[in-house]
């Protein structure tokens, strides 16, 4: 939506907003152009979330958000409903209120191969005496769908689908996502209020990420993508709905006005659209769904403008379709098909519907990654945190390519929701590389002769009586030294995403720990080699791969050692979080909860954990014992940037300074990784001025690549 020319205009209004960010009359300047400060926040939203194509770095963009935020907080009259910042916090939702979309929303015709498509096109033609006819294919989103109105450019109202003519009121929950527009520009189309529909997805990263956080809690993870961004849509508290990084795709305008609220689009009937002749004539609004798309992609939408292909007849239709499945699993987010449309909106409107269905549309759905099995039996595995997990021993089911024979069904709640009985037909679902779910279970195709599932009494591996804390949803197996929980420990600490101890793997963990050669953690590194040596399998390269991978282990960064010790509730992402709050793994000895509580996305429950890790006296033992084996616990990354700010850059003083002592001066130049040289040439870099400079600076003047800086200068570029 933007020029070239608007986006080099932009680049500039950024750059001059970050340098005057820390300026001292930053507030007046931000009082006195903050609808421009806006539109720089907007441009850049809509680079990273629409186009996918960032200008600026994250920090950089919450500087300027910051700016603005600051000023609207000491200005709240000053805000504006469009305003970027009226995304973030907007509050909690009471309940959700019932609403009617201006337009039934209807579901389309399905189609799963060639044959469908064919007889499709062919009826399209019938009824349209066409002998060819022009589609628009594009994906068919797996997610959430919602329409969302537009009146006199701005937001005003979002729902989700209901039952297709009534549904929930989601717009506080809609304006959390940062590739919906709270404002565009439908006036320059001449459309007053408008509503359109789309689909709001998670993609896959986030998804996984969500997951493995709630597994982390145990509590039930979601099936599948599209079930998790249904339920983040109905979440009352906007902030965390914010914090699940929702996206959305724009794809059908359902009804429009103009200025004299006359219907543009004709859709009450048979929900196509078509905006009015006369002014489709004057070139101002689109007369096919591709210009509907685009005119959504102009106005700063995430249309699937770039997804989406035109093609006439029906052989094109069918060859985009197959194009686009190969390239399914690569996508960053789920798609289950592809839908085809009639390009031309009056030909839609011609076309008209069924009883069911527009005939100018159909689905093409690609093949199911969902199966149908039978529960057979319920096994009981004890995690790395003493958590009790039943697995269900299913009948193996192909699904996506991959034969499922067991799945977790993570804790009594979840079978409980979930329905589940022994011997229950089950549809099992795989998205992606998610790993297979069960979404449901057939309660009408029982026999009688199902079974409840029994959870135990006492933990399969030691015997412990196990025990559900109040309020969890997991019984757990108290016993630290149950032989399960080590060895899982053990198999965490090595695993891929934690220390990455390549060549170990779970399999040697079990081998050497059912031998005695390994009992725990540190016994990774203690390990004897000899012993290993005369192991079968245990040639001369293994064990010097083993060796190599452990020993590179050692300086693996803090983020992951932390991830491997395998703290209750501390996933990956706050492991980077935790590494990037110290400068040594021990300095949270003297973090309080509070203080825990302070670093990003680190709530009570998750600082409690940590703190009683850090403050129970065999896990500090067991990290000093790690220390002196060698593995690092210092950040590197942190100390690198402290120390070696200034590498590669040559510096001289000359004449005197007034702050520093000549002497420390060049201390802290070294202990930042700069260098001192002795005299000026081409290879100095820094000609730090005091009072009374010499002939140093005169030789320095004459070669231009020198920077000649005073004391004040030299000063700042150290870290503070
Ligand atoms: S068009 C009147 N386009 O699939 C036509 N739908 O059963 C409106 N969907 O309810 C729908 N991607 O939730 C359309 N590119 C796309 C879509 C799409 C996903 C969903 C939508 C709809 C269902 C159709």
């Amino acid at each position: 939506m933007y020029q070239q020319q608007q986006t080099k205009a932009f680049q500039q209004r950024t750059s001059e907003w970050l340098s005057s960010a820390k300026a001292s009359d930053i507030a007046e300047l931000v009082a006195a152009n903050t609808e421009d400060l806006r539109d720089v926040l907007r441009f850049h939203e809509y680079r990273y979330y629409v186009q996918n194509d960032p200008l600026i770095s994250d920090a950089e963009y919450d500087t300027l958000f910051k700016l603005l935020q600051k000023f609207e907080q000491e200005n709240p009259s000053a805000i504006t409903p469009d305003s970027p910042t009226q995304r973030v916090g907007a509050g909690l939702i009471k309940d959700f209120a019932k609403v009617q979309h201006l337009v039934p929303m209807l579901s389309l015709e399905n189609s799963y191969d060639e044959a469908d498509l064919l007889d499709w096109d062919r009826k399209a033609r019938d009824l349209s005496g066409l002998d060819k006819i022009e589609y628009c294919v594009e994906p068919k989103f797996d997610g959430a769908s919602i329409s969302v109105i537009y009146d006199d450019d701005h937001l005003v109202r979002s729902a989700t689908r209901g039952d297709g003519v009534v549904g929930d009121e989601i717009t506080l929950n809609t304006k959390q996502i940062k590739s919906m527009p709270l404002s565009a520009r439908f006036s320059s189309y001449g459309i007053d209020q408008i509503e359109i529909r789309g689909e709001v997805l998670i993609n896959k990263n986030n998804f996984k990420v969500y997951n493995d956080k709630l597994v982390e809690e145990g509590l039930p993870p979601f099936a599948n993508p599209r079930n998790a961004a249904a339920g983040t849509l109905r979440i009352k508290d906007t902030a965390q709905v914010s914090k699940r990084n929702l996206e959305v795709f724009l794809y059908h305008v359902s009804y429009a006005t103009n200025a004299a609220h006359q219907p543009l689009v004709t859709g009450q009937q048979t929900g196509q659209t078509k905006f009015s002749a006369a002014l489709a004539a004057k070139g101002q609004q689109p007369t096919t769904h591709s210009g509907m798309l685009e005119m959504l992609w102009n106005l700063g939408f995430r249309s699937p403008q770039k997804e989406m292909k035109v093609v006439k007849g029906i052989s094109g239709v069918i060859q985009y379709v197959q194009e686009f499945e190969a390239k399914r699993d690569s996508l960053p987010y789920e798609i289950d098909g592809m839908v085809i449309k009639v390009n031309d909106l009056t030909l839609q409107e011609r076309l008209g519907m069924t009883s069911h269905h527009p005939r100018w549309a159909i689905a093409f759905k690609f093949k199911a990654r969902q199966g149908t099995s039978k529960l057979r039996a319920v096994e009981f595995q004890v995690g790395r945190t003493g958590a009790v997990t039943p697995v269900a021993k299913i009948e193996p089911v192909q699904v996506g390519g991959v034969t499922v024979t067991s799945i977790s069904i993570h804790n009594e709640e979840y079978i409980r929701e979930k329905d589940l009985l022994l011997g229950d037909t089950i549809l099992i679902e795989r998205s992606g590389d998610v790993i297979p779910q069960i979404v449901k279970s057939f309660a009408e195709l029982r026999t009688g002769k199902e079974t409840r599932i029994k959870f135990p009494t006492h933990c399969p591996v030691c015997n412990d009586l196990l025990f559900k804390p109040v309020g969890e949803a997991v019984w757990r197996c108290m016993n630290i030294g149950c032989q399960a929980q080590v060895v899982e420990r053990i198999i965490h600490f090595v695993s891929k995403d934690a220390m990455d101890i390549k060549s170990f793997g779970e399999a040697n963990v079990r081998k050497f720990y059912d031998l005695g050669l390994l009992k725990d953690v540190p016994g990774i590194y203690r390990l004897n080699f000899e012993a290993i040596s005369k192991l079968e399998g245990f040639g001369k390269k293994s064990i010097d791969n083993l060796q190599s991978a452990i020993e590179h282990s050692k300086t693996q960064p803090l983020h992951r050692l932390i991830y491997g010790l395998g703290i209750r509730y501390c996933g990956e992402t706050t492991a980077k979080t935790l590494a990037n709050a110290v400068n040594h793994l021990l300095d949270f000895k003297d973090f309080s909860e509070e203080q825990l509580q302070n670093l990003e996305d680190v709530g009570v429950k998750v600082a409690g954990s940590i703190y009683r890790f850090f403050h129970d006296r065999d896990n500090l033992e067991m990290l000093e014992t790690l220390e002196t084996l060698g593995i690092s616990l210092k950040n590197q990354k942190k100390q690198q940037s402290v120390h070696s700010i200034l590498t590669g850059q040559t510096f001289l003083f000359t004449g005197s300074l007034t702050q520093l002592k000549r002497s420390d001066a060049e201390e802290m130049v070294e202990k930042n990784g700069g260098k001192i040289v002795s005299g000026v040439s081409s290879k100095l870099n820094y000609l730090v001025v005091g009072e009374d400079a010499g002939s140093k600076l005169e030789k320095a003047k004459k070669i231009q690549s020198i920077k000649i800086i005073n004391e004040e200068d030299f000063i700042r570029m150290l870290p503070t």
